[in-house]
């Protein structure tokens, strides 16, 4: 609900959208809510210095994370959200609020990469083993569940290789083992998918990417199903001493206002150039999971209302002087890592796909573009150039 008193349930995704954090008995009735940049919050009376009911310090978050945190709330459902200063950090906020010495959680071998990191690395140090899985292992993943497991780490669509998981029978299998379930859910917004539906605990957001939208704010989110789910984060969280800045709450919150829009128009166009790029004969397959040729399309269909602008291609064996003259000639597409700006982003990902339980089989060179808000047309046009570049024909 939100602090205007009134209950936003009977609103549409938009409106809630649009009226998150509004509170007119505060901030001398300015549609947004202040940036209060603050360490300590001064009390008047004793007693509340230890009310745990009171915010007492500026980690507790002021009117703008909380406005933020309301809107998250608005998209995703769940019983609370906690920010993060990145993306990453909220990944591993969420291992680390599931994670005990001598036990061990399933990765999904398609996992953002510097997860994977973090769990063969911190993890390890702090005695949780990571075992990684195939992404479309379904409800098999039933097999692997041992007395030790934990926690269970979706990604959905994996965010360079585009495998959809079949979530519903992960998380099913999950609960009967009494197992804890994890996704990183940024591909769809939190949009376009709902963990919390079925059965997920924790779900996680980077929100630098469509939520920011405007590639000038890190930030992340973990949000959690049931009451219980969101204190275990929010001791975890304060343990660590994580602060998410109110500058950069207000430009994601700022940024939430038309992420419906830009959402839309991106998923529009990707799709679009997803299709023409099929028609290409440089390219050898399109990992989008909304075009009906992509292996997980019907598990997409089934669970996803919508799409983000994010996809892949793969090329035809190329040598790399070529490549670097389809990419370097670019005049639209920029490369540089991240995405769901309002910029399009073209990434080479083949170094950065590692893979331990299945491997990766790729016929060329893997890209990653983030169709970002500029023409459609321009930028088929933009990559059609590239490809003439790749055909040594101009
Ligand atoms: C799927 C996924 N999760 C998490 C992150 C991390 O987000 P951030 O860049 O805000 O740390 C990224 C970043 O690219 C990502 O692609």
């Amino acid at each position: 609900m939100a602090k205007r008193g009134l209950d936003d349930s009977k609103f549409r995704l938009e409106t809630r959208l649009a009226l998150a954090g509004r509170d007119l008995t505060r901030n001398d009735g300015a549609v947004n809510p202040p940036v209060q940049r603050a360490s300590t919050l001064l009390q008047a009376k004793a007693v509340d210095l230890y009310d745990a009911s009171k915010k007492t310090y500026g980690l507790d978050g002021m009117a703008v994370q909380d406005a933020l945190r309301e809107a998250l709330l608005a998209i995703e459902g769940g019983a609370g959200a906690t920010l993060a200063p990145s993306g990453l950090s909220a990944c591993t906020l969420a291992l680390l609020t599931v994670a005990e010495a001598g036990s061990e959680i399933l990765v999904t071998d398609s996992v953002y990469r510097p997860t994977r990191k973090f769990c063969d690395q911190t993890l390890k140090r702090l005695g949780v083993e990571t075992r990684y899985f195939d992404p479309r292992i379904g409800a098999k993943i039933g097999e692997l569940i041992t007395e030790g497991t934990r926690a269970i780490f979706l990604e959905s669509p994996g965010s360079l290789t585009f495998e959809v998981q079949d979530v519903p029978a992960i998380a099913g299998a999950a609960r009967a083992r009494g197992v804890a379930t994890i996704i990183d859910n940024t591909w769809s917004a939190g949009v376009h998918f709902h963990p919390f539906a079925h059965g997920v605990d924790l779900s996680v957001q980077a929100l630098t990417k469509y939520q920011a939208g405007h590639a000038d704010a890190l930030m992340g989110a973990v949000l959690a199903r049931t009451p219980q789910w969101h204190e275990r984060v929010q001791t975890m969280y304060a343990q660590l001493g994580l602060n998410a800045s109110p500058d950069d709450a207000y430009f994601v919150l700022r940024g939430l206002r038309t992420l419906m829009l830009r959402l839309q128009h991106q998923a529009d166009a990707a799709l679009r150039l997803a299709d023409w790029l099929e028609s290409r004969s440089e390219v050898v397959r399109v990992l989008h999971p909304a075009l009906p040729s992509h292996p997980d399309h019907k598990l997409w269909a089934r669970d996803f209302t919508g799409a983000s602008g994010v996809f892949a291609f793969v090329l035809k064996p190329q040598p790399p002087e070529r490549m670097a003259a389809l990419l370097e000639g670019l005049e639209i597409f920029a490369m540089g890592f991240s995405w769901g700006g309002y910029e399009s982003l073209i990434v080479p990902c083949d170094p950065q796909i590692a893979r331990s339980a299945i491997p990766w089989e790729s016929e060329g060179p893997l890209l990653r573009v983030s169709v970002g808000l500029e023409n459609g047309d321009d930028l088929a046009d933009d990559l059609a150039r590239g490809f003439s570049r790749l055909l040594g024909e101009n």
